[in-house]
């Protein structure tokens, strides 16, 4: 047995997207922080998001009608009080974005604001047409750089937080040369994203692990809501071409869908059309491409002004130009893929986790603000409102006392392969993607989830590089996602059974919790 070298500060970040970066600079006003990445600072699912952030700022909306557009796309699981923090609060952090350097497109001297499905209003604000989540990333690491009290560890890895037994105590990490640290802290503050890497086709980038759930999880925290993963009716799907995301606000401002025969669809399975509910359009999309015998259908904005496309979509016309296909001239080939997890660590309404001092900010947290589906661009609100909510908690918390000294056996890490663990991540996406993909049912996902043991009784708990980890996380995370698919014995939100085809208010209007003690591991 060793003794690990110990770090102390006041509050760990872990995570660079909006969650973290805006975490960190509140944080950073009152204590030492330590932002820990995985990968470079600006690199996140933040990085990526294109349509924008949801809050109310014009005359004609009101918190209100966002609290019930919530609600309703939330398919009766969101907590109101959740849902009340988020829009009552949201237009204050959105202002708060502004002074920290976001330049959200203007219009008239107004804040422009475009539309997406389930808004009863236009309130999504935006920046540089669809790079908003590149700007408000570009803005807010600025800040963590320059700020005295914030220190960025990049490509650092966390292996694990850790819970002495009744609080949360800090992390154990791995730094790039291989050295392993103990982290000391009074608060620990998971900002790690999603999941969308669970699957085979995914608007989300690579870094998109799901490895603050398999943590939380590893440390007793309570993990809910993990069958409800959105899929995005619209990703590119166009060979050589990755799933990039085509956004909602395409639709928004008046793309419509077709099939390979060039028909319009979406009458047929919503009174919404293209601006329907996520869960809905998305499994129209794919009942459209088995009865036409394709991989994808068509969305068409031709009808569009060009010099309106590009001067809304930069990024999108040219990635797509990038692949020979103009949007002011060719229908776009999409498909689903997978978006954005609705479930995550369970938090109060202060993002403390059940485990003190552990927080969980942003796409890894469970607040109860999406419910069983998440209404769009409600999700950089959610991770600006309660990482505010995070740090005015943490100034109440009384100081850790606590060891700084961590016993720790060295293994012989040997490690696996590169190109096996790149196959053996692959073959987990595809067991994902059929198995407990958009359409589900109890064949399917015990299937899946004999497949998952199978793979977690293979693998080599002996864990040392970058990629063992972030397998592993996957893997955990994926048993969660298939068993609590498994259990929800209904169709709710992005959750759908064809077993059991219909909501059923009177036995599941509930949630699920698992943690460590749960029967699957
Ligand atoms: C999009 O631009 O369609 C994504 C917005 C979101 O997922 O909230």
């Amino acid at each position: 047995l060793q003794t690990l070298p110990c770090v102390e500060t006041d509050v760990i970040v872990i995570g660079s997207g909006i969650a973290g970066l805006y975490t960190a600079i509140e944080a950073g006003k009152d204590h030492n922080v330590i932002m820990i990445t995985k990968n470079a600072l600006l690199e996140s699912n933040t990085r990526y998001a294109q349509g924008g952030i949801a809050a109310v700022t014009s005359e004609d909306d009101s918190p209100a009608y966002h609290r019930e557009d919530t609600l309703m796309a939330g398919a009766g699981l969101c907590s109101s009080a959740a849902v009340d923090v988020l829009v009552n609060e949201g237009p204050d952090n959105v202002q708060e974005l502004i002074r920290l350097g976001t330049a959200f497109d203007v219009e008239n001297g107004e804040l422009a604001l475009t539309q997406e499905g389930a808004h009863s209003r236009r309130r999504i604000l935006h920046a540089n047409g669809d790079a908003t989540g590149f700007e408000i990333v570009r803005a807010l690491a600025a800040q963590v750089r320059m700020h005295e009290r914030v220190q960025v560890w990049e490509h650092h890895f966390v292996i694990d937080v850790l819970n002495d037994g009744n609080e949360c105590i800090g992390v154990l990490l791995q730094r790039p040369d291989g050295q392993r640290v103990y982290v000391k802290a009074a608060a620990t503050i998971l900002c790690t994203g999603g999941a969308g890497q669970l699957y085979r086709y995914t608007t989300n980038p690579e870094v998109a692990t799901a490895d603050g759930i398999a943590m939380a999880y590893r440390a007793g925290a309570q993990i809910r809501d993990m069958e409800f993963i959105q899929f995005h009716p619209t990703a590119l799907c166009y060979p050589g071409a990755p799933r990039f995301l085509i956004s909602e606000a395409v639709r928004g401002e008046g793309a419509v869908l077709r099939n390979i025969k060039g028909e319009r669809f979406m009458e047929k399975y919503h009174e919404l059309l293209e601006l329907a509910p996520r869960d809905i359009v998305a499994r129209a999309i794919v009942s459209e491409m088995e009865e036409t015998k394709s991989t994808f259908v068509y969305l068409d904005i031709t009808h569009e002004p060009e010099d309106m496309i590009k001067h809304r979509f930069p990024t999108i016309y040219e990635t797509c130009m990038n692949y020979g296909l103009d949007m002011a001239a060719d229908w776009i080939p999409v498909a689903p893929a997978a978006h954005y997890m609705m479930g995550g660590v369970k938090t109060d309404l202060n993002g403390e986790s059940s485990v003190p001092r552990l927080f969980a900010c942003g796409e890894v947290s469970s607040t109860g603000v999406h419910g069983a589906n998440r209404l769009a661009s409600n999700s950089l609100s959610e991770a600006i409102v309660f990482g505010k909510r995070i740090v005015n908690r943490i100034r109440e918390l009384v100081p850790l006392v606590a060891p700084a000294a961590i016993a720790y056996q060295e293994q012989d890490r040997t490690g696996v392969p590169k190109q096996a663990m790149i196959e053996r991540r692959l073959k987990l996406q595809k067991v994902m993607v059929r198995y407990a993909g958009l359409r589900r049912n109890e064949a399917l996902l015990h299937k899946g989830l004999d497949e998952l043991k199978r793979q977690l009784s293979i693998f080599n708990s002996e864990l040392s590089k970058k990629e063992e980890f972030e397998f592993a996380n996957m893997l955990t995370s994926c048993l969660l996602v298939t068993q609590a698919a498994l259990e929800r014995k209904e169709s709710r939100g992005a959750h759908y059974r064809e077993d059991y085809p219909q909501k059923d208010d009177a036995v599941w209007r509930k949630h699920l919790l698992l943690h460590r003690q749960h029967e699957i591991m």
